[in-house]
């Protein structure tokens, strides 16, 4: 299974920082906001990772991560030349998926939780598996309708009427046939390559499996400056009362078994004098 971030788009609901990076290198609380959809793709044992976005940002990102090997992972990059949609991925990443299977994950999308609903999916072998989400405000989302037993009968992009108030999350799980069925899309009326085109198709051939996530879980929104600050404060909250922090990669790293224990002493050496050092400094030593 290979594991793609999408962490370009043009952002501007979040101006003026998006004039200089996207807004996946955002503060929430302690970390840049892609730590928290990488460390998803992570707990899900993904340890191939591509990471797509525009020429701006793919430097930081650079900087950030590197090729990924003292988190255990091979990282690489690709650009995203313009906000073509988020459904480009596959064509960007066609070369990097080769024949595998693949997970997306939207650089702006927080999970927090009980993740079995990801572990349970990411068996499926054949197919598609995407999710379903309540939410207050399903005009800004894809959205799916059920039948009464819980089986998928439309998926429709930001909806004027939606038909039901469960929202698809931007965690989307195929099999390699994405990749073909990517290449057949037609931009939509805004330009860009669905991925609600993508999980429609899946639909119509009958291989989309449509899971719902209960309320147990948190799925955050970061599209607005309030957003953001509310995700800030979710995480500030969490982390101040457990002393644990959310989504930090290097303790993922070590706790999935990516890096052995002499590579995670390793990479807390290297590491400046911070919060986030002595941190894992005392995770190491609660071993
Ligand atoms: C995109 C997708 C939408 C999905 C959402 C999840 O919307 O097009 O189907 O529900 O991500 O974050 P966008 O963020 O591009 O408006």
């Amino acid at each position: 299974m290979k594991g793609i971030v999408l962490a370009g788009g043009s952002g501007s609901r979040l101006y003026p920082i998006t004039k200089i990076y996207s807004k996946q290198l955002a503060l929430i609380y302690d970390k840049p906001l892609i730590y928290y959809p990488l460390s998803i793709l992570m707990l899900g044992g993904i340890r191939e990772i591509l990471i797509i976005s525009n020429k701006e940002t793919i430097p930081w990102y650079q900087g950030l991560f590197g090729d990924g090997k003292h988190l255990g992972l091979t990282i690489e990059y690709v650009l995203q030349d313009a906000p073509n949609g988020i459904a480009e991925s596959f064509l960007l990443g066609e070369k990097f998926i080769g024949d595998d299977s693949v997970t997306l994950i939207l650089g702006d999308n927080i999970f927090y939780g009980n993740l079995d609903f990801f572990y349970r999916a990411l068996k499926q072998k054949d197919g598609a598996t995407i999710f379903g989400y309540r939410v207050n405000d399903p005009e800004r989302y894809g959205i799916v309708e059920f039948d009464a037993v819980g089986k998928a009968l439309s998926i429709e992009e930001k909806p004027a009427q939606p038909k039901s108030p469960y929202a698809v999350p931007g965690l989307y799980i195929y099999d390699n046939d994405v990749v073909g069925i990517s290449k057949a899309l037609k931009p939509s009326p805004r330009g860009e390559l669905e991925i609600t085109d993508v999980n429609k198709e899946y639909l119509c051939r009958n291989k989309l499996a449509v899971q719902k996530i209960g309320r147990g879980v948190a799925w955050l929104d970061t599209g607005t400056p309030e957003a953001l600050l509310q995700a800030s404060y979710f995480f500030g909250v969490i982390e101040d009362r457990q002393g644990l922090k959310v989504a930090c990669l290097e303790e993922i790293a070590y706790h999935q078994r990516f890096i052995s224990h002499d590579q995670f002493v390793e990479v807390i050496s290297a590491l400046p004098k911070s919060l986030y050092r002595s941190y894992l400094e005392r995770i190491l030593q609660e071993e």
